[in-house]
């Protein structure tokens, strides 16, 4: 079990919890069709970014299976985005982890270096065996994340659901702890 109580700072990066106070940094790129298209959710309103900070608020933990721990990325003092970690098994110490970045930021390397964080807090706080990272293969700067963390593509599933009025397909990607390890000893 893992709870985040205090903000964690990575180069360039503060990771915490949401707060109330995040609700138009988190509605400026939670609205957005470009940062929506291959969510499972809709561009929000200000009702559905309301209800879901509402629900963000109280993930600040990881206590049980099923559970999900969801950090604001904070540059410079605004919330860009966020990353995230669901606890899929205790007993396979499986998890899933997921990002989102304002596109005002793309390009410099900060979800990347936010996901990392996620991934260490999975591997060195909860002791999870593997973590996974699943996106839509046109979803290239997702699939270009997860390569640069050096995470394997271990399937590809065509048409495997109804996504937003079409088919849609998803790339699976997978890192076990001892290649997390690895790669930190190298790098
Ligand atoms: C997926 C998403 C987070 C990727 O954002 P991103 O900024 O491309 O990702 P990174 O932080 O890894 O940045 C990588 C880019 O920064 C560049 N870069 C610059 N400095 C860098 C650094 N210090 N470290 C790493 N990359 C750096 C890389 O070369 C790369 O550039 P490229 O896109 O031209 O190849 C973003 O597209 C997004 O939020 N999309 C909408 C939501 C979404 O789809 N989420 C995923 C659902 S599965």
């Amino acid at each position: 079990m893992i709870e985040i109580t205090s903000p964690i700072r990575t180069a360039r990066l503060v990771l915490r919890p949401f707060t109330e106070r995040d609700e138009d940094d988190m509605l400026e790129f939670e609205s957005r069709p470009d940062v929506a298209r291959y969510l499972l959710n809709e561009p929000r309103t200000p009702e559905d970014n309301a209800k879901e900070l509402a629900v963000r608020l109280k993930q600040h933990a990881l206590r049980e299976e099923g559970d999900t721990l969801l950090l604001a990325i904070e540059l410079g003092g605004k919330v860009v985005g966020y990353t995230l970690l669901i606890w899929l098994s205790r007993p396979d110490q499986q998890g899933e982890f997921g990002y989102v970045l304002h596109p005002d930021h793309h390009g410099k390397g900060y979800a990347s270096e936010a996901a990392a964080e996620m991934l260490r807090i999975g591997f060195e706080e909860l002791g999870l065996h593997r973590i996974i990272g699943r996106c839509d293969p046109r979803n290239a700067a997702s699939a270009g994340l997860m390569e640069r963390l050096g995470m394997r593509r271990e399937g590809h599933f065509l048409e495997s659901q109804f996504f937003k009025g079409e088919w849609g397909g998803e790339y699976r990607y997978a890192l076990l702890a001892e290649e997390w390890r690895r790669s930190r000893r190298e790098s």
